[in-house]
């Protein structure tokens, strides 16, 4: 994928030098022919670097003479070696890293340095009777391996999401013509209306931070000659509080928001939400109007032998760095008898007994029953309970009532689970 945004302007370049000169002097352009495998070759600095290349000439008993010249915008033209047959005339000033061992027409440059990115010339004369040449051009690339790039993340504290903006600025301490790409969780990242790149996609500006940003960037930075990642990093993103709520043990749930136990019986409810820093939590009681404070903490216990019967709960978590807050309440009910488990438990036959005992007599006070509606049951009304209604499971919990039996349904909601 990277490998076309390298290939392509070199390739042009190739293109570009796709041609051969050939000049005539005396006689014809056929008596000599160069050819080079590779227009462009790529060096790694530091390492030898070799330019190959082959001639062929018509006639014998002739002089040849081989010249490699370089040329760079920085440096014009120069001639870097030439021999004529086998005498080998080195340049002065660059010879000691150019070589040529003739006859074979290759060049040896040891070892590359960055300065001799450019193009090179090969001519190849033969003068005998006639005198004829040939050369070829090719282009050397020159480039410092890429060292392992580092990531900063800005602001280091880290960021609020929707309020503050993150940078990631990725940097190597070596490596030429280095271009940057970024992953998140290893998969590249596109740019966005909120995540921009500059300079040279070195920096990645995140405008504003969410929560969906906190993942692992890696930036890979590559040239020709190699690729390096940096390691992965989470940039600081404060959010939240979410998802709040409040579990208990599922035996004392009733529905959504409504939790009931037995006197005597201990309680605990356990607040969460999703916030980075962690919430604080604190919880409130409301009863009689009048909201009170309890307890600091995402665990409340309740005993309940000192709480009212009925009484709603509240927990408030707040994130002190974001400055936002959620609540959630509930209500805890007191019941001398809880029933609903047994309910459950209970198989139709016995329902069905229950029902018998109903009709013939008032249900005796530690007995249970299922029943749509908070009522004083009548005889009559028991009986328009149905035995298939069974498969519906109704949460009740009795209220001992002085005269007679009350039944308050708390929920008439199938239970799903
Ligand atoms: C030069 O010719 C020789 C023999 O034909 C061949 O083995 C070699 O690969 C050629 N080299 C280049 C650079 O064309
Ligand atoms: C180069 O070699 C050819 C053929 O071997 C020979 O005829 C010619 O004299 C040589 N030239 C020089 C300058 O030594
Ligand atoms: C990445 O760079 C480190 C030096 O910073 C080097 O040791 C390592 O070999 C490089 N890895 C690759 C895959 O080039
Ligand atoms: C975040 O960047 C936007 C531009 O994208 C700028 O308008 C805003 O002031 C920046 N917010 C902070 C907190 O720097
Ligand atoms: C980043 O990767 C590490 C190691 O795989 C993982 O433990 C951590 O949860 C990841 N962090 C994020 C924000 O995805
Ligand atoms: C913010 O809340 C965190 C987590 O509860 C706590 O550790 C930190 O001390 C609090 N900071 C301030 C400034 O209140
Ligand atoms: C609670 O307040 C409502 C109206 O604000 C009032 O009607 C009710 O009597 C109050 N209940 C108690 C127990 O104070």
């Amino acid at each position: 994928m990277g490998q076309d945004a390298f290939m392509d302007p070199f390739g042009r370049k190739t293109h570009f030098l796709l041609y051969e000169i050939c000049i005539l002097a005396i006689g014809s352009c056929g008596a000599v022919t160069v050819t080079v495998p590779n227009k462009l070759i790529l060096g790694i600095v530091g390492q030898p670097l070799l330019l190959p290349a082959n001639y062929t000439t018509g006639t014998k008993d002739q002089n040849i003479q081989i010249t490699w010249t370089f040329q760079s915008q920085s440096s014009g033209s120069m001639l870097l070696v030439t021999a004529i047959n086998n005498t080998l005339t080195p340049d002065m000033e660059h010879g000691h890293r150019f070589f040529l061992s003739p006859p074979s027409a290759s060049l040896l440059i040891n070892p590359v340095e960055i300065r001799d990115d450019g193009e090179y010339t090969i001519k190849v004369t033969v003068s005998g009777v006639k005198v004829a040449s040939a050369s070829r051009q090719l282009t050397i690339l020159v480039n410092v391996p890429v060292s392992k790039p580092v990531v900063r993340s800005d602001p280091a504290w880290g960021a609020v999401e929707y309020v503050d903006n993150a940078t990631l600025t990725c940097t190597v301490n070596k490596g030429t013509k280095v271009i940057y790409q970024w992953l998140k969780d290893g998969k590249p990242l596109k740019p966005s209306s909120r995540h921009i790149f500059y300079s040279d996609n070195k920096m990645l500006f995140i405008s504003p931070v969410l929560k969906d940003d906190l993942s692992n960037y890696t930036c890979v930075a590559k040239n020709p000659i190699s690729t390096n990642e940096s390691e992965p990093i989470a940039p600081k993103i404060y959010y939240g509080p979410y998802d709040l709520m409040v579990k208990s043990e599922p035996r004392f749930k009733v529905r959504e928001g409504v939790f009931a136990a037995g006197k005597g019986e201990p309680v605990w409810f356990k607040c969460s939400a999703n916030s980075n820093p962690p919430n604080v939590y604190s919880w409130f009681q409301k009863a009689d109007n009048k909201t009170t404070p309890i307890q600091l903490g995402p665990v409340l216990n309740i005993k309940s032998e000192k709480v009212p019967e009925k009484a709603d709960y509240m927990c408030c978590v707040y994130n002190n760095i974001t400055g936002k807050r959620d609540e959630t309440q509930f209500t805890f009910i007191l019941s001398a008898t809880v029933i609903k488990e047994e309910l459950y438990r209970r198989s139709q036959a016995d329902y069905i007994q229950a029902r018998q005992v109903s009709e013939e007599q008032e249900p005796p006070l530690d007995d249970y029953g299922i029943y749509e509606f908070v009522a004083v049951p009548e005889a009559a009304e028991f009986q328009q309970v149905r035995p298939d209604k069974l498969s519906t499971v109704y949460d009740i919990i009795r209220v001992p009532d002085v005269r007679t039996t009350v039944y308050d349904v708390i929920c008439h909601s199938p239970k799903t689970s």
